[in-house]
């Protein structure tokens, strides 16, 4: 819960760093947006937690879901904003949460959930 909390903190963090930064507003938007809905799956992607995802979180997945096929740049757009942001909480994906969310939440993910990968190469 400790390591939740701090993670909220620095998810204000990078609200202020971003802000505050060159970006362009719309990709702030954008990025705030699939903030929203990834938020609460980090506990459990993240491998904070040993419980199922919640309804919320398999939720938020299936609106970035359908984000991702609003167009062909979405998923690289989504898959930039994970990146940044776990990079901000220094948050590193337990990569079989995130097969297992799939599973979990009886969908497949229209976007990658990962820390390094090469977002440009998505989709
Ligand atoms: C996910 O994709 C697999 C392979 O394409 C398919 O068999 C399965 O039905 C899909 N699951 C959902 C929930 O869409």
């Amino acid at each position: 819960m400790v390591r939740l909390f701090s993670c909220l903190a620095s998810l204000v963090l990078l609200t202020v760093l971003l802000c505050g930064s060159a970006t362009a507003a719309g990709e702030y938007n954008y990025c705030s947006k699939v903030f929203g809905d990834f938020l609460p799956c980090i506990s459990y992607v993240g491998g904070l937690s040993n419980q199922d995802p919640t309804g919320k979180c398999c939720q938020g997945i299936r609106k970035l879901n359908g984000r991702a096929k609003q167009n062909g740049e979405a998923p690289k757009k989504i898959c930039q904003c994970i990146e940044d942001m776990t990079y901000v909480m220094n948050l590193a994906f337990v990569s079989s949460q995130v097969a297992s969310l799939q599973d979990k939440c009886n969908l497949n993910l229209s976007f990658p959930i990962s820390n390094a990968m090469d977002c440009s190469k998505v989709g």
